[in-house]
């Protein structure tokens, strides 16, 4: 069985303090859960702060992004062997902020992955169609299409460790959630998809995040979905109670 698994994305918000505050929160609120994974992505900035507010808890620890090369002239880049000695577990990759403001591509999303593979990090990468795409009735396309270009060259042996998150673009900090029956539609079809590159155990054991307006009221009948298993959290990871209802409706 998969284990449920939410992460709260935190976006660029939060001084390295008040990220150690919030995860001084978040602690006794999570100390007793066992059956889902549970990371938080804060700012680069408040990485080891938070890696040190962390230390002893189950939470796990990830980056927001993460450059393809070890090192080199990338000003402005980090690579993933400084986020591992960082404390990062994971790395989000492909996030649509990132494609939509920072040109991230199908492309960058590969060499990144493979690169976060090959450091040992647990990368989460995001796909998702926009409002306009999903009504022109090409969800199916833009979302296998931005998978199959993130997979490149990926082999089975790695891919189990990759988790995805569907997160439509229009669901993203709109409060326009994704119904139920829709998103479930678009994970197995993910599923499907995997199976096919890698066969039914390795497309079984990959964890599919969904993200966009996750909220305590809207989560557990999201996470009851057979294909859903857990979040990529935005606004709502930055409220410990928040998140930490969000977790436990994973469980
Ligand atoms: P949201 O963001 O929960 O604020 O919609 C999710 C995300 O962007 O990962």
């Amino acid at each position: 069985m998969r284990k449920p698994f939410v992460a709260g994305n935190w976006k660029m918000h939060k001084t390295a303090a008040e990220a150690v505050a919030l995860v001084e929160e978040l602690k006794p609120l999570l100390a007793d859960t066992t059956q889902v994974e549970v990371a938080v992505c804060p700012p680069y900035t408040s990485l080891v702060a938070v890696q040190q507010a962390l230390a002893g808890s189950s939470i796990g620890l990830g980056a927001q992004n993460v450059h393809w090369e070890a090192s080199g002239a990338f000003t402005g880049e980090i690579s993933a062997e400084m986020l591992l000695t960082s404390g990062c577990k994971y790395a989000i990759i492909g996030h649509s902020e990132r494609r939509q403001y920072f040109a991230d591509t199908d492309e960058t999303v590969n060499r990144k992955l493979t690169a976060a593979l090959g450091a040992g990090m647990v990368p989460i990468v995001c796909v998702g169609e926009t409002l306009e795409q999903r009504e022109a009735g090409q969800i199916e396309a833009v979302v296998l299409g931005q998978l199959n270009g993130a997979l490149q060259g990926i082999q089975a042996k790695d891919a189990s460790r990759i988790v995805l998150a569907y997160e439509p673009v229009w669901a993203i900090g709109t409060g326009k959630t994704a119904t139920s029956a829709q998103a479930e539609e678009v994970h197995a079809l993910i599923r499907g998809r995997l199976k096919a590159l890698y066969g039914p155990e390795v497309a079984d054991a990959i964890r599919l995040q969904y993200g966009g307006s996750v909220k305590p009221d809207n989560a557990a009948e999201l996470f009851a979905q057979p294909n859903i298993d857990g979040g990529l959290i935005g606004g709502a990871a930055l409220k410990a109670e928040d998140f930490a209802a969000i977790v436990q409706a994973a469980g």
